[in-house]
């Protein structure tokens, strides 16, 4: 029987428990340190910023949670989310690798986020915490955290990197539809926003600078928490229902992957994708090459040094042991917002430096050229930060094209792009930009990175 278009799964076999990685692998990351004492932080340090739900999560080594039911019950609005066959790509690229895509763009974010946003809020709920303050970089990250706080009946305050505030009116508005309030970033709300723009008025922000703008509101405020759309364990953790749900979809259709390709922000969709393939892998079942994608513009993964660093610009975050452009690095305003990140899940960078994920980067103009060939053929219009994997898809599909083999891939389109139809309109009429990062910046800003004992 030939493979359908769209492999869809019941909700009743909507996985119930997140996967923790942690659980099965053989070294695990070094641990965060406390940027005074150098040494790992612990509940204590992160109880202003974090419920205790949450904390315990980012240290479990328990290899499965339980996913609480009024959770899942706010999941099943879009999950599970469907895996398709990119039938017409792979005859439009003549290909002979079959090609799928999990996609998550069905959740009323139009991304991947609402997958962790929901439990993040429902745990705060929980605690009795009133408001929740973040970041945006797309602002894809903000409406799903606006999103889920409505179903749980807390505040919500976005700082929106202002590159993107200003490339987005849609998505703030949506937050605010969602009943959240929105901040451009760097803003003048806050002690980190304000010597910001003392230093440089016309900051375009970057999401290091969102970040301690919003970890300083909630450290402030007794009735107030933060929340992380990426990078951290238990976001990470959230993220493998993606996983869970594709391996039971590719087990429909007797398929194991050859490669898994992602784009990496802070590293969380991709995580969530193959993480629960990474566990396959090293139960000898499949093996599977695990590939992230970045932009040249912020080539974290494959320019970065592996070293301690602040999770944010200003300092206020624990030091995380990460592949990093360093925290003062701002990087061009490319539209993939997700994207401009200057460090990555120290999860994901562990696997980079251990050479079970490999990396590439890709320019701007050519992953806006896959995208349109994407949306061509699938009919879908990605986000700018998938565009990034499909980019790799597209190379990998012409490999084996020129081997003449058969290869699997399976790719995450972790978000649909229809707010971003202004950096299109650019990439269509010619004038989209290649920025390039000024090496020197990016040297200065790896020179002030904090003292912190050696990653081996
Ligand atoms: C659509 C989309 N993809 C990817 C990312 C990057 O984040 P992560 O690497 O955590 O998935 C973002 C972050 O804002 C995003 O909005």
């Amino acid at each position: 029987m030939a493979t359908p278009t769209k492999i869809v799964l019941d909700e009743s076999e909507l996985p119930t428990r997140w996967y923790n990685l942690l659980a099965d692998l053989p070294v695990p990351p070094p641990p965060p340190l406390h940027p005074g004492t150098l040494q790992p932080v612990g509940p204590d340090d992160l109880a202003p910023l974090f419920p205790m739900d949450l904390i315990a999560q980012e240290v479990s080594t328990e290899q499965y949670l339980d996913i609480p039911g009024a959770v899942l019950d706010v999941y099943k609005l879009w999950r599970p989310s469907p895996l398709y066959r990119a039938y017409r790509l792979e005859k439009a690229l003549q290909t002979p690798a079959r090609i799928y895509y999990k996609y998550e763009g069905v959740s009323p974010a139009g991304s991947h986020k609402p997958n962790t946003a929901v439990p993040q809020a429902y745990y705060n709920a929980q605690a009795g915490v009133r408001r929740l303050t973040t970041e945006t970089g797309a602002g894809q990250w903000g409406t799903a955290l606006a999103f889920a706080c409505a179903q749980f009946g807390l505040d919500c305050e976005v700082w929106q990197v202002r590159a993107s505030y200003d490339q987005k009116p849609y998505r703030r508005i949506m937050i605010e539809t969602f009943g959240g309030k929105v901040y451009p970033s760097p803003s003048d709300r806050t002690e980190a926003g304000r010597a910001i723009l003392a230093a440089n008025p016309d900051s375009t922000g970057s999401l290091g600078i969102a970040i301690s703008e919003a970890v300083e509101v909630a450290a402030k405020a007794e009735d107030t928490k933060y929340a992380l759309g990426s990078v951290l364990n238990h976001v990470l953790l959230h993220q493998t229902i993606i996983g869970e749900e594709a391996l039971i979809q590719l087990a429909k259709v007797d398929e194991t992957p050859d490669l898994i390709v992602g784009c990496t922000g802070g590293g969380s969709n991709f995580a969530g994708l193959f993480f629960p393939f990474l566990r396959e892998k090293l139960a000898a079942r499949m093996s599977p090459v695990i590939r992230a994608v970045e932009p040249s513009a912020c080539p974290s993964l494959t320019r970065g040094v592996y070293a301690y660093d602040f999770g944010d610009t200003v300092g206020l975050t624990p030091l995380m042991p990460m592949y990093t452009l360093g925290h003062g690095f701002v990087p061009p305003p490319v539209h993939a917002g997700g994207l401009r990140y200057h460090g990555d899940a120290p999860m994901v960078c562990g696997l980079v430096k251990a050479g079970l994920v490999e990396a590439r980067a890709y320019k701007q103009n050519e992953t806006f050229e896959a995208a349109v060939r994407f949306a061509r053929s699938e009919g879908i219009i990605p986000a700018p930060e998938p565009a990034h994997a499909i980019r790799a898809v597209l190379e990998e599909a012409e490999a084996a094209k020129q081997a003449g083999e058969e290869r699997t891939i399976l790719f995450g389109l972790c978000g649909h792009g229809n707010f971003d139809l202004a950096a299109y309109d650019a990439y269509l009429a010619g004038t989209l930009e290649d920025p390039e990062f000024s090496e020197e910046d990016m040297r200065a800003a790896l020179d002030a990175l904090p003292s912190a004992p050696a990653l081996a």
